[in-house]
C-alpha cells in the first residue's frame, strides 16, 4: 500500500459495529443463482455461504476523504425532489435526471446513462425475489458486474453507439439511498476496494429467464476493511463503484458490498426502504 493509501480512511481509530457477513464458501463449482422460482426439483442456487464476523467501521468521520476512485465508494449529500419513490413515472421523470447529475458531478463523466433501478422494502420473513413481494435487502457479499458483464450491459442498452462509447473509459456506478430514515434496518456495508485481491472475486452466474448476468461472489479475506454510514437519512446517498474499465494501479474497479444486520439497532427500528439506481458513466476516449 502506498503512503497516500495509508493516510486515507485508516479504520484503526474509527468506531465500529460487528457484522456477520455472508461470503462465498470455498467450492470448485461455478456459483449460480436463479432470479426466479425454478421448476420443481431444480435447485435455485448452488451457493453456500461462509459467514464471517467483521468490524464494520463508521465512515462518517472520514467521509470527506473517501472517493469512488480510491476506496470505491463515497457518501454524498444529495437531497432529492422526488415525493413518492414508489411512483415509477416520477422516478423516471425526476429521479433519473437528478441521479445523472449527481453521478456526473462525482465522476467527471461526460455522459451518464441510468439503466436500471430497484426499490427495496423490508417485509419481515420475505426472501428477495419472491413472487408478489417487494425486493428485499441483499445479505450476501457481491459485486454487481464483472469485466465481461459490464461492457455487455452497454451493448444491451446502447446498441449502435456502444462500440464507440466503449473505446473510452466506462464505469458502472450505483446511487443508493434510504427512502426514509434514519436507516437502522439492514444498512449497506461497503468494502475498501484496495483491500480486495483479484483472487477474492469469483465469477458467478445470475440467471434470468431471458439472459444470464455475471456478477462476483466474494471469498473472505481477513484483509478486507468494511465501512458503513450509520443512520443514513434520505438526503444522503452512497455511490458504489461496481465496475471501471480503467485498469491503472490504484483505481478501484470492483467494490464488494452487502446489507448487514447492525447488532446495535433497536428492535423497534423502521423496516428498510431504499432505492438503488445503476448508471453507466462514459469518459470520451
Ligand atoms: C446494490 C445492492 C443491496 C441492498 O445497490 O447494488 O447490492 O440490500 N443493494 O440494498
Ligand atoms: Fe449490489
Amino acid at each position: 500500500m502506498s503512503t497516500l493509501a495509508l493516510r486515507r480512511a485508516e479504520p484503526a481509530a474509527l468506531p465500529f459495529v460487528e457484522g456477520a457477513l455472508n461470503y462465498l464458501a470455498p467450492s470448485n463449482d461455478r456459483p449460480f443463482t436463479l432470479t426466479y422460482e425454478p421448476d420443481p426439483g431444480q435447485p435455485r442456487t448452488n451457493i453456500v455461504n461462509a459467514t464471517h464476523v467483521m468490524p464494520i467501521h463508521d465512515l462518517r468521520p472520514v467521509a470527506d476523504t473517501l472517493s469512488l476512485d480510491v476506496e470505491g465508494f463515497a457518501l454524498v449529500n444529495a437531497p432529492s425532489a422526488v415525493r413518492d419513490f414508489y411512483d415509477e413515472d416520477e422516478l423516471k421523470r425526476v429521479y433519473y435526471p437528478e441521479a445523472e447529475r449527481i453521478v456526473a458531478a462525482a465522476t467527471g463523466g461526460a455522459r451518464v446513462f441510468v439503466f436500471d433501478h430497484t426499490v427495496r422494502r423490508r417485509v419481515w420473513g420475505s426472501e428477495d425475489r419472491s413472487p408478489g413481494a417487494p425486493r428485499q435487502p441483499v445479505g450476501r457479499v457481491h459485486v454487481d458486474h464483472t469485466d465481461r458483464s459490464a461492457p455487455q450491459r452497454v451493448r444491451d442498452f446502447l446498441g449502435a453507439e456502444a462500440e464507440a462509447l466503449l473505446k473510452g473509459r466506462m464505469q458502472i456506478v450505483n446511487l443508493w439511498r434510504p427512502i426514509r430514515g434514519p436507516l437502522r434496518d439492514a444498512p449497506l456495508a461497503v468494502c475498501d476496494a484496495r483491500t480486495v485481491a483479484p483472487e477474492d472475486l469469483v465469477l458467478t452466474d445470475l440467471v434470468y429467464r431471458d439472459r444470464t448476468g455475471e456478477i462476483y461472489s466474494v471469498r473472505h479475506s481477513p484483509a478486507h476493511r468494511w465501512y458503513y454510514a450509520p443512520e443514513m437519512l434520505p438526503h444522503e446517498a452512497l455511490l458504489l463503484k461496481c465496475y471501471d474499465s480503467d485498469t491503472a494501479p490504484g483505481v478501484a474497479r470492483f467494490m464488494p458490498h452487502t446489507a448487514f444486520d447492525d447488532p446495535t439497532a433497536p428492535a423497534d427500528m423502521l423496516p428498510r426502504e431504499s432505492i438503488e439506481l445503476r448508471t453507466m458513466v462514459f469518459h470520451p476516449a
